[in-house]
C-alpha cells in the first residue's frame, strides 16, 4: 500500500459520507481539521454544515464554497459544544479524529445530546494495526472499542465495519427516538456487529 494511501482515499470517503448524510439538513463535523469535509458537504448538498476543532490552525480563511454555500468552522472542544442546542443536528460526523480526542466518551455523549432523536452519527477512523499505525504510530481503537464507546454514549443500532482494504473503520449509530416513539433508524436492526467489507 502506498504511503499516500489515505490521501488517495480521502475524496472517496468524503463522497461516501456525503451519500449517507445527504438528506440531513444540519450536519456537525467534530474534529474538522482544515474543514475539507465541511466544505465538501456544503458545496455538494447545500447543507447547513458546522465544523468544530479544538485548534483553528488549519481553518480556511474563506467560509463559503465556490457555489456560494456558506459553512462554519468554530474553534471548540468537541466535549463542550455549548453553542449547539439540544437536538439541533440531524447528523454528526467525526472523521479521522476520535483517536486524537482526549475524552472520547464525553465527546460522543455531547454528540448524542446535539443530535435530534433518530439522527445518526458516523465515526470514521483508522483502526488499530492498520497502515496508519505504521505511518504515524498513534494509538488507534479496535472496532469493538468504538462499538462500546458508541453504545455507552447512548447510541443504538451500532454498526462497525472495516472498509478500504481494512485500513479504515466505519462506524455508525442512531440516537434513539423519544420513549414511546417509533423504532429508531430506517433499518430496524437490533444487533451490533463488526463487519469487514470485501
Ligand atoms: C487527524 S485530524 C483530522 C481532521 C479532519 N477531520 C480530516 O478528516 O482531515 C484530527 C483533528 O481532531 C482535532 N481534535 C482533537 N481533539 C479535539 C477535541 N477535543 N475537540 C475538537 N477537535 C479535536 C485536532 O485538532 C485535529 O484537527
Amino acid at each position: 500500500m502506498p504511503d499516500n494511501f489515505y490521501e488517495q482515499i480521502k475524496p472517496r470517503l468524503h463522497r461516501r459520507i456525503g451519500r449517507e448524510v445527504r438528506v440531513a439538513h444540519r450536519v456537525l463535523d467534530v474534529g474538522c481539521g482544515s474543514c475539507d469535509l465541511v466544505r465538501y458537504l456544503a458545496g455538494s448538498y447545500g447543507q447547513d454544515v458546522t465544523g468544530v476543532d479544538i485548534s483553528d490552525g488549519s481553518f480556511p480563511s474563506r467560509r463559503h464554497t465556490a457555489e456560494g454555500s456558506h459553512y462554519h468552522c468554530l474553534k471548540r472542544d468537541a466535549a463542550h459544544l455549548g453553542f449547539a442546542k439540544d437536538e439541533s443536528a440531524d447528523a454528526v460526523v467525526a472523521m479521522w479524529a476520535l483517536h486524537e480526542m482526549a475524552k472520547p466518551g464525553e465527546i460522543l455523549q455531547e454528540a448524542h445530546r446535539v443530535l435530534r432523536p433518530g439522527g445518526e452519527i458516523f465515526v470514521v477512523d483508522f483502526p488499530r494495526d492498520s497502515l496508519a499505525q505504521r505511518l504515524w504510530n498513534e494509538d488507534y481503537y479496535q472496532p469493538s472499542e468504538v462499538d462500546a464507546l458508541l453504545r455507552e454514549a447512548g447510541f443504538e443500532q451500532v454498526q462497525v465495519r472495516l472498509i478500504e482494504r481494512e485500513q479504515v473503520m466505519w462506524a455508525r449509530g442512531y440516537r434513539p427516538p423519544m420513549a414511546g416513539g417509533e423504532r429508531s433508524g430506517p433499518h430496524g436492526r437490533k444487533h451490533t456487529k463488526t463487519e469487514v467489507e470485501e
